[in-house]
C-alpha cells in the first residue's frame, strides 16, 4: 500500500515500516512517499488536463536534490526564488527553459545570471526591476523573456504571515499601475515581454480568492491584448492548502483546475501554476524520538522529542498545527501532552494538549504533513545538526541526504 498507513500497529511508508527506517537512519530524520508525490503530480496534471499549462514547482517547499529528480521525472518544471535555487534546479537536471525565477530582491548578479542562462521567464516584481533585466539583457546581447508579477489585492484569508497578495504587501505591482507599466516595457528592446504572474498567498483552503485572483489577471491580460501587447502566458503562482487537521476543508485539486482553466479561457495563453506545498506536504513526515515525558505537580505533561523548531519551524513561526502520531501506538489510555522540542525557547513547541497514548521514554513519533517547509527551513539553532532525508520508492528506502556532522556544520568557520 501506498502513503503513510498503518499496519500490524505501526506506520509504513509505501510498503516499508518506519521504525526499520529509523532504526538504521537515526531519529530525528525525514522519510518522504514518492508515491504520494507522483499520485499528487498526477492529479494536477489531470486538472489542468485539455489546456496548454506547465506546472513550476516551487523548490522553495523542498529542494533535495533526489525530491526534485523526483519531480523532474514526473514531467514537472522548476519556479525558483533566488538564484540558489536556479543552480540547484539545474544540477537536479531541469534546463533553464523549464524555470521561472520569482523573487522580491533580485540582486543584480542574480539577474544577471538569470538573463545570460535564458531561463523560461524573470517574473519582474518592479518597473526599476525590469528597466535592470533590459539593461542586463542589452549588454549581453540578448533578450531577457519577462512577466510582470501584479499585486491582485486579494484577500487569500490565510495565515497573515504568507499573505502576499495584498497592497500592503511587499510583493508585485499595484495592479491599476500593471497595465502601464506593461506597455513602457513591452516595448524595451531588451525585453520580450511574455507574461503576468500573481501570487496572493499560502495555504489557501478556499477556492474564491484563488479565482478572483485568476480572474483579475485575466482581465488584466485581455486590456493588454486589445492594447496589442499579446502575452503568451499566465501564471497564477501557487498557494493551493492541504489538510494539516483531520477533516479540515480544502479546496479540491480538480475543482481548482477547472477554476483556474474558466478564468483564462479564451485568452489562447498558456496557463501556468507553481505549488509547492499541495505537492509536496503530505509526502513528508518528521520522525523524532522521545527523550523525556515529565508532569509538572499539577500542572502539564511535556513530551520532549528529539526533534523541535530546529527541524521544524512552521508551529513555532505561525503557530502552525501538524497532527503528530506514535509510529506504534501503545494500549495505554490517552493522557493530554505537550509536545515539545530541545531548543531554548518555549516556542519550541510541536502541539500543545494533545491525546496520545502514555508516550514512553524511546517511543517514536511521526510529525504528519512535513514534506514541505520542513527541510528546507532547517537550521542549525544551538549547533543542531540538520537531520538525514530518506526517500521511500517502490517498496525500498535510501538515504537522499545524510546527517550533517559536527564537521561539515563547522565548514567555512576560521
Ligand atoms: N510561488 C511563489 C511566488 C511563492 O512565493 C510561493 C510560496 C509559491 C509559489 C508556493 O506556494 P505554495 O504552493 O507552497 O503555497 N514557509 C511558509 C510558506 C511560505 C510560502 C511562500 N511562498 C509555511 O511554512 O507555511
Amino acid at each position: 500500500m501506498n502513503g503513510f498507513h498503518f499496519l500490524d500497529g505501526t506506520l509504513w511508508a509505501d510498503g516499508v515500516r518506519v521504525a526499520d527506517v529509523t532504526a538504521a537512519a537515526g531519529t530525528p530524520c525525514y522519510v518522504y512517499s514518492a508515491a504520494i508525490v507522483a499520485a499528487r503530480a498526477a492529479a494536477l496534471k489531470a486538472a489542468l488536463d485539455g489546456v496548454p499549462h506547465g506546472i513550476h514547482y516551487a523548490l522553495k517547499a523542498n529542494s533535495t536534490l533526489s525530491l526534485l529528480r523526483l519531480i523532474r521525472r514526473l514531467g514537472l518544471e522548476a519556479d525558483a526564488n533566488s538564484v540558489g535555487e536556479v543552480e540547484v534546479a539545474l544540477r537536479a537536471g531541469f534546463i533553464p527553459g523549464q524555470i521561472v525565477f520569482t523573487g522580491v530582491g533580485k540582486t543584480r548578479d542574480e539577474l544577471e545570471r538569470a538573463v545570460a542562462l535564458e531561463v523560461k521567464v524573470i517574473n519582474a516584481e518592479s518597473a526599476g526591476e525590469l528597466d535592470r533585466i533590459d539593461r542586463i539583457a542589452r549588454a549581453l546581447g540578448t533578450r531577457a523573456r519577462v512577466a510582470l508579477r501584479v499585486n491582485p489585492e486579494v484577500d487569500a484569508r490565510t495565515h497573515p504571515n504568507i499573505t502576499t497578495g495584498l497592497k500592503r504587501n511587499k510583493f508585485g505591482v499595484a495592479i491599476d499601475a500593471a497595465a502601464g507599466i506593461a506597455r513602457e516595457f513591452a516595448a524595451r528592446p531588451g525585453l520580450e515581454f511574455v507574461g503576468l504572474h500573481a501570487h496572493i498567498g499560502s495555504q489557501i483552503t478556499t477556492l474564491a480568492p484563488l479565482r478572483e485572483a485568476a480572474g483579475r489577471l485575466a482581465d488584466l491580460a485581455r486590456d493588454l491584448r486589445d492594447a496589442g501587447i499579446r502575452l503568451q502566458h499566465l501564471d497564477v503562482g501557487g498557494g493551493l492548502g492541504i489538510a494539516y487537521e483531520d477533516g479540515s476543508a480544502v479546496v479540491d485539486v480538480a475543482d481548482y483546475g477547472r477554476a483556474m482553466i474558466e478564468a483564462t479561457r479564451g485568452l489562447d495563453v498558456t496557463l501556468l501554476v507553481e505549488p509547492g506545498r499541495w505537492l509536496m506536504g503530505p509526502a513528508g513526515a518528521l520522525i523524532a524520538r522521545v527523550v523525556d515525558v515529565k508532569t509538572h505537580p499539577g500542572g502539564r505533561t511535556f513530551v520532549v522529542l528529539d526533534a523541535g523548531m530546529t527541524e521544524l519551524l512552521r508551529p513555532a513561526l505561525y503557530g502552525a498545527f501538524h497532527r503528530i502520531v506514535p509510529l506504534a501506538p501503545r494500549a495505554a489510555s490517552l493522557v493530554s501532552c505537550d509536545v515539545v522540542g530541545p531548543v531554548c525557547e518555549s516556542s519550541d513547541t510541536f502541539g500543545v494538549d494533545r491525546p496520545l497514548p502514555a508516550p514512553e521514554v524511546d517511543d517514536l513519533v511521526a510529525v504528519l504533513d512535513t514534506g514541505a517547509y520542513g527541510a528546507v527551513m532547517a537550521s542549525n539553532y544551538n549547533r543542531r545538526p540538520l537531520p538525514p532525508e530518506v526517500l521511500v520508492e517502490d517498496g525500498t528506502w535510501r538515504i537522499v541526504r545524510r546527517r550533517q556532522t559536527i564537521d561539515e556544520m563547522l565548514v567555512g568557520e576560521a
